[in-house]
C-alpha cells in the first residue's frame, strides 16, 4: 500500500498535489460564492464575528499561524491564534461574536476538543477544519471544512498540513465575501492563483533529489536552524518540527527578524540554517530577509535558502540554493514546505530511524 515508496511519509508527501486539489475541487463556481461543508452559522451571525480565534496543535497550530495572515489580511477581522493545550487556562475572553477555528487532521486531539468544548460553554462559534469524516471534532463543531487530504498514515503530518493551509484560505475568503470585503471576481482571482499550486508543488517533488543530496551531505548535524519571516514563520517551524520527530535531533525554528534580540549567539561555524526567502516586493520581507542571511552567513552558518525563481538577491549568499516557483507571498508556504518534508523524511531515513512511526509520537494523541 506505500505505492512503492519506502515510507507512507514519502507517498504522503508526493500526494500533496493532489491533496491541494481535491481541498479546491467543488467549493466554487466562477463569479459565484464560496462552497463550504456543514455550515450550520448563518451569514447574519458570520457578519455579527468580531474577533476569530484559530486553535490547533502542533502542525495543525502552524497552519493556524498561516490562516492568521490570511485571515487578517483578507476579511480585516481581528485574529488570535492559540495551542489548544493553552486556550482555557488563560481565561480567554469569547462570547457569541466570537468565531472560534480549530483545525485537526485526526478529528480527536484531545486539546483541541477540550477547547471546543470551553468555547462552546463561553457561547462562542465553532468552525472546524478536519480531515476525519464523522470524528469527534467535527460532530461537536457549529461548523465544518473537510480537508480532503485522504488518509493520513505516517505520523508527521504532511499532505494533512497542506490541506490545511487551503481550507483556511477558503475560510478566509468565505469570510471576507460574506462580510463584503471581498468580491466575486477577486476571490475568482486568488482561487485561480491557488489553483495553480499543485503544479507548483509538482515541480518541488521533481526536484526531491536536491533535499536527498542535502540530507547525506548534512548527515551527522546535530542542530539545524530554520528562519522565515510572515507566512516563512510558521513554515520555519514546521520544518523544524519535523525534523525533531523523525531525526531525534535538535531543530529550531525562529521569525528571521528576532535574530538579532538572542538567536543569532547560537550561530556557530558550520551550523545548517535553513532561510525561507519571502517573494520580492512586499514590505522589504525579502530584502530583510537577505540581509539575515548575510549576517548569519558572516558567523560561519551554512544556509540553506529557498528563494523564488529569479531572486538574484540571495546567490552570494546561499550555500545552497532551493529555488521556489513564483507565487504570491500569502501561499508560499504550499511550495516552500514541500522540500523541508523531503529533507525531514531523507535526513530521518538515513539515519536508520522508523520515518512513519517516530519513537514517542501518536498518530492522534486523544489524552490532554
Ligand atoms: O490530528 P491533529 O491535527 O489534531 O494533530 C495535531 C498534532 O498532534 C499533530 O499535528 C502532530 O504535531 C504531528 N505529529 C506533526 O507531524
Amino acid at each position: 500500500e506505500k505505492g512503492g515508496f519506502e515510507w507512507f511519509m514519502l507517498k504522503e508527501i508526493d500526494e500533496q498535489p493532489s491533496a491541494v486539489a481535491d481541498t479546491l475541487r467543488g467549493r466554487h463556481s466562477p463569479g459565484g460564492l464560496l462552497q463550504l461543508d456543514e455550515m450550520r452559522i448563518s451569514d447574519t451571525e458570520l457578519r455579527e464575528v468580531d474577533k476569530i480565534i484559530v486553535i490547533a496543535c502542533g502542525t495543525s497550530f502552524y497552519a493556524a499561524m498561516v490562516a492568521k495572515y490570511a485571515i487578517e489580511h483578507w476579511t480585516r477581522t481581528p485574529c488570535e491564534v492559540e495551542l489548544a493545550s493553552e486556550f482555557r487556562y488563560r481565561d480567554p475572553i469569547l462570547n457569541k461574536s466570537t468565531l472560534v477555528v480549530t483545525i485537526s487532521q485526526s478529528g480527536e486531539t484531545m486539546d483541541t476538543l477540550m477547547a471546543i468544548r470551553y468555547a462552546r460553554q463561553q457561547r462562542a462559534r465553532v468552525l472546524s477544519i478536519c480531515n476525519t469524516n464523522g470524528s469527534t471534532i467535527p460532530r461537536e463543531s457549529d461548523a465544518v471544512i473537510y480537508t480532503h487530504a485522504g488518509p493520513e498514515v505516517a505520523v508527521a503530518s504532511t499532505k494533512g498540513f497542506l490541506a490545511q493551509v487551503v481550507a483556511c484560505y477558503l475560510l478566509a475568503l468565505y469570510i471576507a465575501q460574506v462580510k463584503g470585503m471581498k468580491y466575486g471576481d477577486e476571490i475568482d482571482g486568488i482561487l485561480a492563483e491557488i489553483g495553480r499550486i499543485p503544479d507548483g508543488i509538482q515541480r518541488m517533488l521533481d526536484e526531491g533529489d536536491q533535499m536527498r543530496k542535502l540530507a547525506t551531505e548534512l548527515a551527522g548535524s546535530r542542530s539545524i536552524l530554520f528562519l522565515g519571516r510572515h507566512v516563512g514563520y510558521p513554515v520555519a517551524l514546521e520544518g523544524a518540527l519535523k525534523l525533531k520527530e523523525l531525526a531525534y535531533i535538535h531543530a529550531e525554528g525562529f521569525a528571521a527578524g528576532e535574530l538579532k534580540h538572542g538567536p543569532i549567539a547560537v550561530i556557530e561555524q558550520g551550523l545548517p540554517v535553513f532561510v525561507i526567502v519571502p517573494p520580492k516586493g512586499r514590505d522589504q520581507l525579502q530584502e530583510k530577509t537577505v540581509s539575515n542571511i548575510q549576517e548569519i552567513r558572516a558567523r560561519g552558518a551554512r544556509t540553506i535558502v529557498l528563494a523564488e525563481d529569479g531572486d538574484e538577491d540571495v546567490v552570494p549568499y546561499a550555500d545552497h540554493l532551493i529555488r521556489l516557483p513564483k507565487v504570491p507571498t500569502l501561499l508560499q508556504p504550499l511550495v516552500s514546505t514541500v522540500p523541508l518534508q523531503i529533507f525531514a523524511a531523507e535526513f530521518a531515513s538515513q539515519l536508520g530511524h522508523d520515518v512513519d512511526q517516530p519513537r514517542n509520537l501518536a498518530k492522534s494523541v486523544t489524552v490532554e
